[in-house]
């Protein structure tokens, strides 16, 4: 049971309502916002944002207050936030969360680097406070049906593919922290298993951060796995297959119909059906599932060590992209610069 006394004075275990702040009113921080103001036993207490029409929009769709600055929210009392500001504040704005005793969801990735990720993890241990990280796909009710169909099977290939246009607004990262880092999450919490090994191929054909990755991996219980993932397809796409000794798993994160192959006889026929999946908002059954560790105090679903893990990989896909083979007829020459963008 979690037995700190927060900032505002509240005791998490004495009192069922939590009071809950967001800290950024961008895209992400809004839905929170949005959400959690329709949970019980909970208080929006408000949003942060530095820009005022950031504010007024969050404000608009919430029905909550909002401040400018994280110190107006935190003088207000709460027992929690989420974090949903840019990655790259991350570290300061969580640390400084978790020096009040303020329990902490962050945002995907967790940090901008492994060092500041380690260090909210540290910072959130010491502290004893609550600290999950907002892998949100976790959530999606198609990924947990996949997810119960091979429990117990033994895994033998991961194959996700995450495309879709450019989006609005580019960030300053490219689509391994953006959107592969989703995946290498799944990948470790399908597989139950650390990644050993890495096998890149990035290419920045578009944008000047690689905007097309090629992931490989293998994990250290053997299972070979493979994101493909870019910004160069019209139409949004999220595919997951996976091939265990027993059963072929494919699921559309999307629609989210999750079908399963079976039954595999000599002959090459097999059995197929399509398996049961929920309909909860990913986020909503995230922010309900943050809410439950901190009342409870046990870990929360996504932890902070594993949001530093898969950090660690999307990182090291960025770090050691495989080399072409010299003198190889087949190795396209590195592109001189970013194709420019037509319209
Ligand atoms: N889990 C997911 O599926 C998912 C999806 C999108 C984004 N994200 C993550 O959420 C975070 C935010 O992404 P976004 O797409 O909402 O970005 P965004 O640019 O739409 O929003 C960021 C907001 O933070 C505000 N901000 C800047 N400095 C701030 C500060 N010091 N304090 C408070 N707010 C501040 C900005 O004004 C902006 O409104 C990123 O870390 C991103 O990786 C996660």
């Amino acid at each position: 049971m979690v037995s700190k006394v927060s900032a505002s004075g509240h005791k998490a275990e004495a009192k069922p309502e939590l009071r809950i702040g967001v800290i950024g009113a961008g895209i992400m921080g809004s839905n929170h916002a949005r959400v959690l103001a329709g949970l019980p036993n909970t208080t929006l207490v408000g949003i942060v944002d530095p820009l005022p029409e950031h504010r007024t929009r969050a404000t608009e769709l919430a029905g909550c207050r909002a401040f400018a600055s994280l110190d107006e929210l935190i003088a207000e009392g709460v027992d929690a936030v989420t974090v949903a500001a840019p990655t790259h504040l991350h570290h300061e704005i969580s640390l400084a969360c978790i020096e009040r005793n303020i329990h902490v969801l962050v945002e995907k990735p967790i940090a901008s680097t492994v060092e500041e990720g380690h260090e909210i993890v540290a910072a959130a241990r010491r502290a004893g406070v609550t600290l999950m990280v907002g892998h949100v796909e976790r959530f999606n009710p198609a990924v947990a049906a996949i997810k119960q169909a091979i429990s117990g099977e033994d895994i033998l290939s991961i194959a996700i593919t995450r495309v879709g246009p450019f989006p609005p607004r580019m960030s300053n990262v490219g689509v391994v922290i953006d959107l592969a880092v989703h995946d290498i999450d799944l990948i470790r919490w399908f597989t139950e298993s650390d990644i050993v090994e890495v096998q890149p191929q990035l290419s920045s054909a578009v944008a000047e951060r690689e905007d097309i990755a090629l992931l490989q991996f293998r994990t250290a219980s053997g299972v070979l796995a493979h994101i493909n993932t870019n910004w160069l397809t019209p139409f949004k796409a999220r595919n997951v297959t996976v091939a265990t000794r027993g059963k072929y798993v494919m699921g559309d994160l999307l629609t989210r119909q999750v079908t399963e192959c079976f039954g595999f006889k000599q002959d090459g026929s097999y059995s197929m059906r399509h398996l049961p999946v929920g309909h909860d908002e990913p986020l909503r059954a995230e922010l309900i599932a943050f809410l439950r560790a901190v009342r409870s105090g046990c870990v929360p679903a996504v932890t902070g060590d594993e949001g530093v893990a898969s950090l660690e990989i999307a990182i090291r896909c960025l770090e050691s992209p495989a080399r072409p083979a010299v003198n190889s007829s087949a190795a396209s020459p590195a592109r001189k610069g970013p194709r420019r963008v037509v319209g």
